[in-house]
């Protein structure tokens, strides 16, 4: 599909993405990319890093993986520190690491519970407090005058109750939280834009693939008033509509 916006409204602009090489996050790299911003992915898994970004590449994009765990604080420094070094700026962070599995709350250890709130809540927090020094207006790189912009990718799971997903709705209502309270302090004190988008089903990531995907996505068609479940694409518009000049 061709983007309804111009090709240069990011032109210039650093964005770090974690979870950037897969899913939802490779989608919206691409299209940050597309739309010129220099673009860092990070992620766990190297082969899945080097596969995405040499995709990146292949589209004229300037990409860089690196690789890194958001659970772990040390990770956070350094592929901050290395996209800095390496694009001399950070404008934009996006959130869109994330961990899931379908498990009922009887069968879920409390360290599965943990694992997913360390990977989405824990991890999110962790990207956004090592990233302040840098989005904050006059950071390193910034104008005095205005600040960077956060993203946050949750999921719509907690806006009711969603089967064997307890561990996944608890993390996003997190990650929800963190986002309004960050968009006042950080909003108010550095001029920071915080945003969150909050993507129902996607067809064609790891998050439908795992969750039954033929009885969620026949039952989702049923009732979606389009009968049809989202697309990466509706989520990479939605987020290039708020790292642009626009979502100001
Ligand atoms: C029950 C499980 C489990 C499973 C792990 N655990 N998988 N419990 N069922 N299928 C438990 C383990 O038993 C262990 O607890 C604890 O979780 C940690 O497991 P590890 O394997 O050591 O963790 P780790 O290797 O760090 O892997 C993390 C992961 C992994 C979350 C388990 O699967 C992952 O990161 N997956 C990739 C990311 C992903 O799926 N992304 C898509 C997100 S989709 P014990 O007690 O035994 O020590 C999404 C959208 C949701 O977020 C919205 C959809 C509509």
């Amino acid at each position: 599909m061709e983007s309804p916006f111009n090709s240069d409204i990011l032109k210039g602009k650093v964005a770090l993405l974690t979870g950037g090489g897969s899913g939802i996050g490779f989608e919206i790299s691409s299209e940050f990319g597309k739309h010129g911003a220099l673009v860092a992915i990070m992620g766990r898994r190297k082969h899945v890093l080097d596969s995405a970004v040499a995709t990146l590449q292949s589209q004229g994009i300037r990409a860089i993986g690196l690789e890194g765990d958001v659970r772990k604080q040390d990770d956070a420094i350094r592929v901050l520190e290395s996209t800095i070094k390496h694009f001399g700026r950070l404008d934009i962070l996006v959130n869109a690491a994330a961990g899931n599995f379908l498990v009922s709350a009887e069968d879920l250890s409390p360290n599965g519970f943990r694992t997913v709130m360390d990977i989405d809540s824990v991890g999110t927090f962790t990207m956004c407090h090592e990233a302040l020094k840098y989005l904050k207006k006059g950071g390193q790189g910034r104008s005095p005058s205005s600040g960077g912009m956060i993203l946050n990718i949750s999921a719509t799971l907690h806006y009711t109750a969603s089967w064997y997903q307890i561990h996944v709705s608890a993390a996003k209502a997190a990650v929800d939280s963190i986002t309004r309270s960050l968009a006042l302090e950080w909003g108010t004190d550095y001029d920071i834009r915080v945003n969150g988008i909050a993507p129902g089903p996607i067809e064609d990531t790891a998050g439908m693939n795992k969750l039954a995907p033929e009885e969620i996505k026949s039952k989702a068609e049923e009732y979606m008033p389009l009968y049809k479940v989202g697309e990466k694409w509706d989520i990479a518009m939605a987020a290039l509509y708020l790292a642009s000049d626009a979502g100001w």
